[in-house]
């Protein structure tokens, strides 16, 4: 896997930020290299339709839900290429409209995240799409407000996951990191 690796190289790790105790792994010098930002959204997309699709009774993916703020980088550049829609998940109060909400816990403290309340349509296929797995708070919460609406999660997909927090255990669909942190 020469992608991952040198998708892995691109990654830089800062200790004690954002607080102390946190070593801040930053996806950003992969977007500053467009051969290595090229490389993580081809990778992804193989990876979606050689398995996430391929899987999916439907054999397609209607929504990508991005993160705020990280997987909005990301999720866009993805639904393009699939041909499906992207939705972002926010922090609470920055979506106009009506809003369904849920709250989570995260590495380093507590937020809620939202989405607009006609986003996703019952029984739509949906995937999740961020930087980075941690506790995760965030992957859950955004879970919450897909299965609120009627969409079917099928897979929740990072660049990073950091393993000794455990994150993905706790969410309702398979989890696909391309790089695993202890
Ligand atoms: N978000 C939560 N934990 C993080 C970490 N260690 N590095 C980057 N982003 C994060």
């Amino acid at each position: 896997m020469a992608d991952v690796e040198f998708i892995k190289s691109q990654l830089t790790a800062h200790p004690d930020f954002p607080k102390k105790g946190i070593v801040f792994l930053d996806i950003f010098p992969i977007l500053r290299n467009p051969i290595a930002f090229e490389t993580l959204i081809t990778h992804f997309i193989h990876h979606i339709t050689s398995h996430t699709i391929a899987a999916a009774p439907s054999k397609k993916i209607d929504v990508v839900v991005g993160l705020d703020a990280r997987g909005f980088l990301l999720g866009p550049i993805i639904a393009l290429r699939l041909g499906a829609a992207f939705v972002p998940v926010r922090k609470q109060g920055k979506l106009p409209g009506q809003c369904v909400s849920a709250s989570y816990e995260k590495e380093y403290g507590t937020d809620s995240f939202e989405m607009q309340a006609d986003a996703i349509k019952p029984g739509q296929t949906v995937i999740v799409v961020d930087d980075l797995i941690a506790t995760g708070g965030s992957a859950t919460a955004a879970g919450e407000l897909i299965a609120k609406q009627g969409g079917k999660t099928l897979e929740y997909l990072f660049i990073i996951e950091l393993m000794f927090l455990k994150g993905g255990s706790k969410l309702d669909a398979p989890v696909y990191s391309i790089v695993q942190s202890d």
